[in-house]
């Protein structure tokens, strides 16, 4: 009991005296605005205007729409967009760093090209993935994501 009486009084005290410091610091610093993110805000400029000119053909195949696709041939147009997003986001980078802007079929640009190769170098892990038998997870797998986290070039140790 006396112990818990001598604890309770510390407590007290250190409590009157963290009030005593901080008593003319009332004024907390304003809350840090959520950074605007000028690459994505540049992807969504792109996007916004492809979503206009295409509205309405969202649920139409890609290769009936657009001049220049070896992978995403068949997938509805809405859904090529957004993985235009995706692909930005994962490399952290505009859709310029892939192509010409507004020239969308133009292969001038080389990370276009391989882009293509880096899709089927994931299809042929995740295949390889599969011949590994003891891993028992329904969705073992990589994707962009898995080695690009947010770089164009990924690191290859720990930074
Ligand atoms: C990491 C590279 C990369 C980024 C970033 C990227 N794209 Fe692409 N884009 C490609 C590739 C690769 C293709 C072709 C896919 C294929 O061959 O099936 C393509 C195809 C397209 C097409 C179809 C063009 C045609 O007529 O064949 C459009 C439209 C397009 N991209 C728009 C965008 C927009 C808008 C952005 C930004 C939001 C963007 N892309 C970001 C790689 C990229
Ligand atoms: C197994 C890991 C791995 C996966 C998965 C992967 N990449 Fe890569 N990617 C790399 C490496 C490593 C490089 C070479 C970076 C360098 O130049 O040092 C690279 C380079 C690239 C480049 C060229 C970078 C540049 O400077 O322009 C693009 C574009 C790219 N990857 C897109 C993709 C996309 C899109 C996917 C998913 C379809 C993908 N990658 C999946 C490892 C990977």
């Amino acid at each position: 009991m006396k112990a818990l009486l001598t604890f309770l009084s510390i407590t007290i005290a250190l409590c009157w005296l963290a009030n005593c410091k901080t008593a003319d610091k009332t004024v907390l610093p304003p809350a840090p605005a959520a950074t605007p993110d000028p690459i994505a805000a540049d992807r969504t400029r792109y996007l916004d205007r492809l979503r206009k000119e295409l509205a309405g053909k969202e649920k139409m195949q890609a290769d009936s729409v657009f001049q220049n696709l070896k992978k995403l041939n068949k997938v509805p147009v809405g859904r090529l967009l957004n993985i235009m997003d995706r692909w930005g986001e994962t490399l952290g980078v505009s859709c310029e760093h892939c192509h010409v802007p507004n020239e969308w079929a133009s292969e001038v640009k080389q990370p276009k090209e391989i882009t293509r190769q880096m899709m089927s170098l994931v299809e042929r892990v995740n295949q390889d993935i599969q011949s590994i038998e003891a891993i028992k997870s329904e969705r073992a797998g990589v994707s962009c994501y898995t080695c690009h986290h947010g770089e164009a070039k990924p690191a290859r140790r720990p930074k």
